[in-house]
């Protein structure tokens, strides 16, 4: 195995940074041990979260890897850290939904917990000026931000993978209510599924009990007493992650 030269910093967003290594290709990702909602309105410090995120999004990216879905992942490094392909992020977040719940269920006043015949992808654009709008396939064409040919390219890719985890979760006792995934372009141009999969951008529910087990503990737990509400979070975490590993 090569050895990789952590080099300076790329980027930092709410809840990782990216650094440069010594293969121009390649970066570094690093989880942080902060959590947010509501556009980082709301941001709080979880000690070792970063830790949970990381191998949590690991075992899902090599779960998804294994199946021949292309991904920007490589391996993980360290406890903290991921070994990744350096890719250019399409600024569009492709949301999947098996049943209704978040933002679907409040725009369009329906039922949380409705179970969808058909999966519903939605697609917002990355842009915190205009708070992530929701938008469609011929808005983000006409805004140059993608074409329809990978438009579709990507919902067949975003299909088999709700497929793969929606039976992986179940097999673990979760319902995979829905997620948010993002794509991005490596040096030879190929779109490769991206950022991270991890219960900061995904919807859990224990089968049993439909008990949340993902970041909307964070989001609605927060008019409550601070640490109460991060140590539960952090439990809900370290639980997906228990359950991740029985195999
Ligand atoms: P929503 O119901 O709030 O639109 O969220 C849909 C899914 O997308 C949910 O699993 C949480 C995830 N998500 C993110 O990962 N980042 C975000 O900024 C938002 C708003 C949602
Ligand atoms: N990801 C967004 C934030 O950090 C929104 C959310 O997940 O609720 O603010």
């Amino acid at each position: 195995m090569n050895c990789i030269i952590k080099k300076n910093l790329l980027s930092e967003g709410k809840t990782k940074k990216i650094y440069r290594t010594s293969n121009p290709s390649e970066v570094l990702i690093h989880y942080k041990d902060t959590i947010t909602a509501f556009d980082g309105l709301k941001n709080e410090f979880i000690q070792d979260k970063g830790i949970l995120n990381n191998e949590i999004s690991t075992l899902i990216f090599e779960l998804i890897n294994s199946y021949g879905i292309k991904t920007h992942f490589i391996r993980k490094i360290n406890n903290r850290e991921q070994l990744c392909q350096k890719v250019n992020i399409i600024p569009l977040e492709f949301v999947v939904r098996n049943i209704v719940s978040g933002s679907m269920s409040k725009r369009l006043n329906v039922q949380e917990g409705i179970r969808l015949s058909n999966p519903i992808f939605e697609i917002f654009y990355k842009n915190d000026k205009l708070k992530d709008p929701l938008i469609n396939d011929h808005h983000a064409v006409f805004l140059k931000i993608i074409s329809h040919e990978e438009l579709n390219f990507i919902y067949l890719i975003i299909s088999d993978i709700n497929n793969l985890l929606k039976k992986y979760f179940l097999s673990k006792n979760i319902f995979l209510v829905d997620f948010k995934v993002e794509f991005g372009k490596n040096c030879d141009n190929d779109i490769l599924l991206s950022d991270e999969i991890t219960p900061d951008t995904c919807r859990f529910w224990d089968k049993k009990t439909m008990k949340k087990l993902d970041k909307d503990s964070f989001r609605i737990g927060l008019k409550k007493e601070k640490d109460t509400v991060k140590e539960k979070v952090f439990d809900i975490y370290m639980e997906i992650l228990k359950r991740l590993n029985i195999r």
